[in-house]
């Protein structure tokens, strides 16, 4: 809790909470993408993957540290925008009509607010309703509906507009700033965000276009 409140109580404690939960976020991201794969390998693997899950003890004690991350990234991040605007209104102002700044940047509560509502959405179709079928079937059938997989791929596309900026920004906020480093971290954030956008928006549209067999 010392950590946690010396993090809190400065400007830059505060971005190194927004970056820390960023990238364990991103963490879970790969997790969640490597987990979510299965579905091409049809009912019986995904299905024994999600009871799987559901049956191990430390499932809670997980859910509640995703939870966590979730609110301080946005809660303290939204803080941090708030603070900013109060210190420099002018700047701030001319920095948007002068342009100079990525469309991630540029876009980070949009897109960060886009995915908070897919975020939403989500958790509670897939994990607070009951599915008695299976979560395959659940998943398979949602994605049925043209406009869900639409839904989808939008947040999707918010969510690699978040990560291409957030991931290079939470290495700057560590230090790692050098003009030799960025452009690998640069680019390294481009990879990522985008292997991670196109991995998620492929499965709603494979489930919905191309997949074959039980549904
Ligand atoms: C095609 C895209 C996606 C599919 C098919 C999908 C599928 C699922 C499914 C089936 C579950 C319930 C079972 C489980 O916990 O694994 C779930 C839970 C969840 N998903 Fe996704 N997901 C997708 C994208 C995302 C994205 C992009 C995020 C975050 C930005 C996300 C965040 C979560 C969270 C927080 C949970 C609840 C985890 C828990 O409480 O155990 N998902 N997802």
């Amino acid at each position: 809790m010392g950590v946690l409140s010396s993090l809190l109580t400065s400007s830059i404690g505060r971005k190194i909470l927004v970056a820390l939960a960023g990238l364990l976020l991103c963490g879970f991201l790969i997790a969640h993408l490597g987990g979510n794969l299965l579905l091409i390998y049809g009912e019986g693997p995904f299905n024994r993957y999600a009871q799987g899950l559901e049956k191990n003890p430390l499932l809670p004690l997980a859910e509640v540290g995703l939870a966590g991350l979730f609110l301080a990234h946005i809660a303290v991040s939204l803080k941090l925008r708030h603070e900013n605007r109060q210190a420099r209104p002018a700047s701030y102002a001319m920095q948007r009509s002068k342009g100079g700044r990525s469309w991630g940047s540029r876009t980070m509560l949009l897109s960060g607010l886009l995915l908070l509502s897919f975020l939403v959405v989500h958790v509670w179709h897939f994990r607070v309703q009951e599915h008695a079928d299976g979560l395959y079937r659940a998943v398979m059938n949602a994605f049925q509906s043209k406009y869900y997989v639409l839904f989808y791929v939008a947040a999707m596309a918010a969510l690699g507009l978040h990560l291409s900026h957030g991931f290079q920004s939470a290495f700057r906020t560590f230090g790692l700033s050098h003009p030799r480093l960025l452009p690998m971290i640069r680019k390294t954030g481009f990879a990522f965000s985008a292997a991670i956008t196109v991995g998620f928006a492929l499965l709603p549209l494979w489930a919905c276009f191309w997949a074959k067999g039980p549904r």
